[in-house]
C-alpha cells in the first residue's frame, strides 16, 4: 500500500486531506505535535476502514525528522509528502516580535525544507513520488500586515518551483498549492481577519486540491476578499 505523509494532519486542511487520501486507499502517516488531535483523525479514518498511523513530530527539529523518516521507510512504501503544517504571523511589521519571526520561518520554511530533504531519498529510491506543498495566496502576492507570513510563503514558492525544474522528466512530481482564506483553527487567537467563517471550508479546499493533482500549480482564490 502506498503511503502518504501529511504534516499538520490533526486539524484544518491537513486533517481533511488525510481523510480524503485514506478514502482513496493510501496509508496515511499523520504528523503533528498534538497526539490527541492526530489520534482523533486516525480513529475517524479507521472507522471508515482506512489506514493511518500517527507520528508525533515537531517539524522544527531536523534531527528528529531524519530519524523518524528513516524508521518510517523501513515499514512503509513511501510515496507522498504533503508539507501542510504552517503557522501565521500577522500585524504591523514594526510590531513583530523576533520570536514570531523565528517561529514562522522555522516552521513554514525550514520545516518544509527539512521534511522534503528527509523524505526525497526514499521517493528517489522508489522511483516515483509526489510532494505537495501547501502555500497560500500570500505566496503569490504580498498583503498588508502579512510581511513575515508572506515572506515565508514566497520562500516555499521558490523552493517548489526550483524542485519542479530539477526533477523535470522524473517520476517525482512537485506541486505548489496556493489557497485563499479557509475557516480553520489557524485563525484562533488572531483578529487579522474579521470573520473566518466566511472563508471556504477546509473540506472544500482539500477536495479541490485533490481533484487537481495533475497540475504543477493549483490556485484556489478566497471566496471573500483576502
Ligand atoms: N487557514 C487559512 O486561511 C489558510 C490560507 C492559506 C494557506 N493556509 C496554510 O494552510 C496550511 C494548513 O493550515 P490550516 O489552516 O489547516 O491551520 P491549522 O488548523 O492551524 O493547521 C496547522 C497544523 O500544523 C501543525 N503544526 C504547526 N506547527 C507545527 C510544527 N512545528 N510541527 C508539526 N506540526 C505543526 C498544527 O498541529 P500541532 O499544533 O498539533 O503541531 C496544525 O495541525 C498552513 O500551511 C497555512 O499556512 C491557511
Amino acid at each position: 500500500m502506498k503511503t502518504i505523509i501529511i504534516t499538520g494532519a490533526g486539524t484544518g486542511l491537513g486533517k481533511e486531506l488525510s481523510l480524503l487520501l485514506a478514502k482513496q486507499g493510501y496509508h496515511t502517516v499523520l504528523i503533528g505535535r498534538s497526539e490527541a488531535a492526530l489520534n482523533e483523525v486516525k480513529q475517524q479514518i479507521e472507522q471508515d476502514e482506512g489506514h493511518a498511523s500517527i507520528l508525533s513530530l515537531d517539524i522544527r527539529n531536523p534531527e528528529d525528522i531524519k530519524e523518524k523518516m528513516l524508521v518510517l521507510n523501513k515499514h512503509h512504501h513511501l510515496y507522498g509528502l504533503i508539507n501542510n503544517a504552517g503557522i501565521g504571523c500577522f500585524g504591523p511589521f514594526s510590531q513583530a516580535m523576533d520570536q514570531e519571526v523565528e517561529d514562522t520561518f522555522s516552521t513554514n520554511v525550514l520545516g518544509t525544507i527539512h521534511m522534503t530533504k528527509a523524505v526525497l531519498p526514499y521517493l528517489e529510491n522508489n522511483e516515483e513520488g509526489l510532494v505537495l506543498n501547501i502555500i497560500s495566496t500570500a505566496g503569490l502576492r504580498g498583503k498588508k500586515h502579512e510581511a513575515i507570513y508572506s515572506a515565508s510563503k514566497f520562500a516555499i514558492r521558490g523552493f517548489t518551483e526550483s524542485l519542479q525544474k530539477e526533477y523535470e522528466g522524473s517520476n517525482i512530481t512537485f506541486i505548489a498549492a496556493y489557497m485563499g482564506g479557509m475557516d480553520t483553527p489557524f485563525w484562533e487567537g488572531s483578529n487579522h481577519v474579521e470573520n473566518p467563517a466566511k472563508f471556504r471550508s477546509p473540506q472544500e479546499v482539500a477536495k479541490l486540491i485533490l481533484e487537481q493533482l495533475d497540475q504543477d500549480t493549483i490556485i484556489i482564490e478566497s471566496k471573500t476578499k483576502g
